[in-house]
């Protein structure tokens, strides 16, 4: 039997290779996907080689999962209960499909990951493998087995003498990529406190960020942000680099009690500096440039959006269909918007496009307007007649 393993190199995903490999007599393809997590991915490789994986397919993937997947949920204004911008739930299809992908190429029987029963990403992976090729296996090791404990798969590693130097105990659950983290479990369980200042990996405590407020300014072409304060950068390179503006402000942080697709509620926090900058920025833009009807239209798909991605629908009809409808209307999103960033805080300094609906002379109430107040007041009469039959 072959598989392929998603292989992070914690603690999870070694001892999961490990055992995967004794249980099946399995030979044990290796796969981690690089999309700007912070650990050194050929310590990961290493590990994955010396845990007994047959191959390791270290694979870069930051430009696939930005522009496949970060982008369109960026376009959609996706934010799942209106709060998290999704990083994780993005990227497991992304990992699911290069899975199978592998599979194909190598004549696997199944492809495996780490996650838990109890969460959202071993349903996303699931879900997502079977849109792709329903015949794959997909196997939860740390659904099978026996380890039901930390300490017991730390055990088991001994045992077995899997390294796992690097992966010490850790009080929380993180999960990392360019787009954002998502931290869970450990204190952050107690919801009745705010998260403790140690918790937050990569955005500076508001109150504690400069007293100088940063202006930046994000241009976008059909869409697509583009330049970052004038300098044109790729995507990838624009996202780092206003993380690390944003972060230093404090800026992309979320605590939610979230609403799991296994049908419990949890509380996770989340950072997104740069995801929650371009996403303010892009509504903006689409807030001169859509006319009222489409907008409000749109604005109702955002709801759907963040749920088909949070739920593991990646792969679904909706999903295309909703950025048929979203892709339509890209070609026009273009222009720039100046945003001031603040301890914590995002407020919008300017916005321009060269596809804005808005017209000075129509919006003033100064000399020069333009607006025909006769035709006002006669639309005022018949939009009223209906509620005037209902008064009646
Ligand atoms: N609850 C979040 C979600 O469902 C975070 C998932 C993070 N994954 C992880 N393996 N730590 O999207
Ligand atoms: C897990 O349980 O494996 C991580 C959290 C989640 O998937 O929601």
């Amino acid at each position: 039997m072959k598989i392929v393993l998603a292989y992070s190199g914690g603690l999870d995903t070694s001892v999961a290779l490990h055992w995967l490999k004794r249980r099946y007599d399995a030979e044990i393809i290796a796969f981690c996907a690089d999309i700007g997590q912070l650990e050194s991915l050929e310590t990961v490789k290493e590990r994955a080689l010396r845990t007994g994986a047959s191959s390791v397919y270290l694979e870069p993937l930051t430009d696939r999962y930005l522009t496949d997947f970060a982008l369109p949920a960026l376009q959609a204004h996706a934010r799942y209960e209106n709060k998290y911008l999704l990083a994780a739930p993005l990227s497991r299809p992304l990992i699911a499909q290069r899975m199978v992908e592998i599979a194909h190429a190598e004549g696997a029987d199944a492809v495996a990951h780490g996650a838990t029963g109890k969460g959202n990403d071993q349903v996303r992976f699931y879900t997502s493998v079977t849109a792709l090729d329903p015949r794959l296996r997909v196997l939860a090791p740390v659904i099978d087995w026996e380890l039901t404990s930390r300490e017991a798969e730390i055990a088991y590693a001994t045992e077995h003498g899997i390294d796992v130097s690097v992966s010490k105990e850790k009080p929380y659950s993180i999960d990392t990529n360019i787009w954002g983290t998502s931290i869970e479990c450990g204190e952050l369980d107690d919801i009745h406190q705010p998260p403790p200042g140690h918790a937050w990996q990569l955005t500076a405590d508001p109150k504690a960020a400069p007293d100088q407020a940063e202006q930046v300014t994000v241009g976008f072409e059909g869409g697509a942000p583009v330049s970052l304060n004038g300098d044109k950068l790729d995507l990838a390179e624009l996202v780092s680099a206003l993380t690390g503006i944003a972060a230093r402000h404090g800026v992309g942080r979320v605590d939610i009690v979230e609403s799991r697709v296994v049908g419990f509620k949890t509380r996770g926090i989340y950072e997104a500096p740069a995801a929650t900058v371009l996403m303010a920025a892009h509504e903006e833009l689409e807030a001169i440039i859509l006319d009222r009807e489409t907008l409000h239209y749109k604005q109702g798909l955002a709801h759907r959006y963040a749920e088909l991605a949070y739920y593991g629908y990646w792969f679904s009809d909706l999903r295309r269909a909703l950025d048929g409808f979203i892709s339509t209307l890209q070609p026009q999103v273009t222009g720039e918007v100046t945003l001031e960033l603040y301890k914590g805080t995002l407020s919008v300094v300017s916005r321009r496009s060269p596809n804005s609906r808005y017209s000075d002379s129509l919006a003033t109430y100064e000399a020069g307007d333009t607006f025909d107040h006769q035709a006002g007041a006669g639309f005022a009469y018949v939009w009223s007649l209906p509620l005037r039959g209902s008064a009646r």
